[in-house]
């Protein structure tokens, strides 16, 4: 109880005094209180060859210090060939500006300075060819072979690689992009791409929503579409298309109970892009245009919660966004909550739960190796560091968790509308925190007194680990799980002879998930033999199932894991293997052999991630141990 106290005046003593801080972001060189971008303007063309983007950007700028004269902007590794301003439509003028040495996490300070508060800058520029926001691939590298393909990944603070700007959360603008590519290429940004238009290597967009910049995104390649709905579609390969949009048709329906939970849809069309296996991550809310990984076409749609987390991001951070980076959990726990409650809608409460519980020994399992610190989910502020350090599943699932908590605290009666209205309320703004507890204060808490006290708000929101009261989720289906898998163990059963016709994804992830951390090699050769893990195309599965034959040195499975990790590049799929194989010094050369065929094929965040890993484990290897 007396803990609790302390907590309580913890809350109440400290949020306050950092509101101040919670807004202001460490990881951009942009000074948003003194004068802020409204507008962008892009001018680019895309040169494969050179694996180039050139051209401009034209900033239109709100002042909001009297006293201010310079204008700081995000860059990295840009060439910067010229640096103009004017005021309403009088001539662009050259002036002075500064960039500064590069910093290895982020980048180089652009200083401009303006003899007076123009409305524009324009900025003329090149792109580097190890831009860490794009990657470049070689017709080699797609599906049809034919046509080189590029992409953006903006978040967490890649824009500025892309395009000189204010790389921050916390400042939304408007933009309009003009794109050139050869001929027989296609381009689409985050705005407004048209299904129709002629594919003419001319391309021009507009996003007319104030968008933060870690959205603002562009991909080029032999892209077509085909639709799902009137407001909805896929652009893939054309080799992708059609088994994407099979896999994806219940995508107008998830829009539709979104809506009905939480108000309209305010973007406009809704399509997904396919990118390559290369593509680090599982999806990217872009808007307008979420970018999606092939991984999760497996075809049976047992993976379309992604697509409910990347659809449900257009209102939970796209609409309403963390102000920075320490509050990630308002963007992400919000949109893992709202992707469950897609999921529940359209497939039912078992399949929801089943979603739940795996995402939860997942933050379990990370819990028990991430410092405290790390726990919480108001995060304090960690100038100095990658914000892409802090990036763990509290912010997911714990985050969701806390959410569900409140649910069933105030009943889905009052919560619903409570959600739905911190959505209208805070349309088009970046947020902290500290609005939100005062938001839940005034609009939930006040009205039912009682139901959720400050010290639990406090203990969710400040203190590591997962509190004693949080709700408790279940699955009947896992517990047939874990009986077929301890029977199997207990080799009381044969593996061919499992009840598992009926499992989906979710249940075999679960029951990967519960065996022993190594088993003797002629058991895994009898799950192989009845269940064909090695060289699944299910990623899901064989991110779990190859660490388990690395660690129980089943080397029959490495050609197929070979190929998986030189196939694919999705960071959460392969690290996992690569870990379990940094574990011993055969295990570590192979890794390293892997990594240098497969380096060429990665994203510059994925081959960041794995090199990072594997000069640990060397590191670690060479000293001996005590
Ligand atoms: N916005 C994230 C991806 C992201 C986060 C990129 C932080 C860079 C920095 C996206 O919405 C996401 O969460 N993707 C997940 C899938 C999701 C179902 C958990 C992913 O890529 O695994
Ligand atoms: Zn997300």
């Amino acid at each position: 109880m007396r803990r609790l106290a302390l907590l309580l005046v913890l809350l109440i003593a400290v949020l306050p005094a950092l509101a101040q801080d919670r807004r202001t972001d460490e990881h951009s060189y942009a000074q948003p209180d003194k004068v802020r971008i409204s507008d962008l303007g892009l001018d680019l063309a895309i040169n494969f060859d050179k694996r180039q983007l050139a051209g401009s950007a034209t900033l239109t700028l709100a002042w909001a210090d009297p006293a201010q004269r310079d204008l700081v902007l995000d860059t990295r590794d840009l060439a910067i060939s010229a640096v103009e301003a004017r005021s309403g439509k009088r001539k662009f003028r050259a002036v002075p500006f500064v960039l500064a040495e590069r910093d290895e996490r982020f980048g180089s300070k652009l200083t401009i300075t303006l003899p007076r508060q123009y409305d524009q800058v324009r900025i003329t520029y090149a792109t580097s060819p190890q831009a860490s926001g794009l990657q470049w691939l070689s017709p080699a590298m797609t599906a049809g072979g034919k046509t080189p393909f590029m992409f953006s990944q903006s978040q967490a603070i890649h824009a500025r690689s892309w395009v000189p700007l204010q790389d921050t959360p916390s400042v939304r603008f408007t933009y309009s992009a003009r794109i050139k590519t050869p001929a027989d290429v296609m381009a689409l940004m985050s705005a407004d791409n048209d299904p129709a238009a002629p594919r003419d290597g001319d391309y021009s967009f507009t996003m007319p929503q104030a968008i933060p910049s870690y959205l603002m995104a562009i991909a080029a390649g032999d892209l077509v579409f085909k639709p799902i709905s009137a407001r909805a579609g896929v652009w893939a390969e054309p080799r992708t298309v059609d088994r994407a949009v099979k896999e994806f048709q219940d995508t107008e329906k998830m829009i539709q109970v979104t809506e009905q939970l939480y108000g309209d849809y305010r973007w406009g069309r809704y399509d997904l892009l396919i990118l390559p296996p290369s593509f680090p991550f599982g999806g990217m809310e872009n808007p307008r245009l979420s970018f999606i990984t092939p991984t999760v076409i497996v075809g049976d749609g047992s993976l379309v919660s992604l697509i409910a987390h990347e659809l449900a991001h257009s209102w939970s951070g796209n609409l309403v966004t963390n102000a920075s980076w320490k509050d990630m959990w308002l963007n992400e726990g919000f949109t893992s909550y709202v992707e469950n409650r897609i999921v529940e809608a359209l497939y039912g409460k078992e399949r929801a739960d089943m979603e739940f519980v795996n995402s939860r020994n997942g933050l379990a399992a990370e819990l028990a190796d991430l410092p405290e610190a790390q726990q919480v989910l108001v995060l304090p502020a960690r100038g100095g560091s990658d914000p892409e350090d802090a990036l763990s599943a509290v912010a997911y699932d714990k985050g969701a968790w806390f959410l569900q908590f409140l649910e069933q605290r105030f009943g889905r009666e009052a919560f619903d509308p409570f959600l739905r209205s911190w959505f209208d309320t805070h349309a088009f703004q970046s947020v902290d925190s500290d609005q939100f507890v005062a938001f839940l204060r005034t609009h939930l808490m006040a009205a039912q007194p009682g139901v959720v006290t400050d010290a639990e708000l406090a203990v969710w929101l400040t203190q590591p680990g997962i509190p004693a009261y949080a709700p408790k989720t279940t699955s009947p289906r896992f517990d047939a799980v874990d009986a077929a898998r301890e029977s199997w163990t207990k080799r009381r059963v044969a593996a061919r002879d499992l009840k598992t016709a009926k499992w989906t994804t979710q249940e075999w992830v679960y029951f990967l998930e519960g065996l022993p951390s190594k088993l003797p090699a002629d058991r895994l050769v009898e799950l192989d033999q009845a269940f064909r893990f090695t060289g699944t195309p299910n990623g899901e599965l064989a991110m779990r199932w190859y660490p388990l034959c690395v660690r129980s040195e089943y080397f029959e499975a490495r050609p197929a894991m070979s190929l998986f990790l030189r196939k694919i590049g999705r960071r959460k799929l392969i690290m996992p293997t690569y870990e379990a194989l940094s574990q011993t010094d055969e295990g570590l050369a192979y890794a390293e052999q892997i990594f240098a065929m497969s380096r060429p094929g990665y994203h510059p965040i994925t081959s960041g991630s794995v090199q990072a890993l594997l000069e640990k484990a060397k590191a670690a290897a060479a000293v001996p141990a005590k």
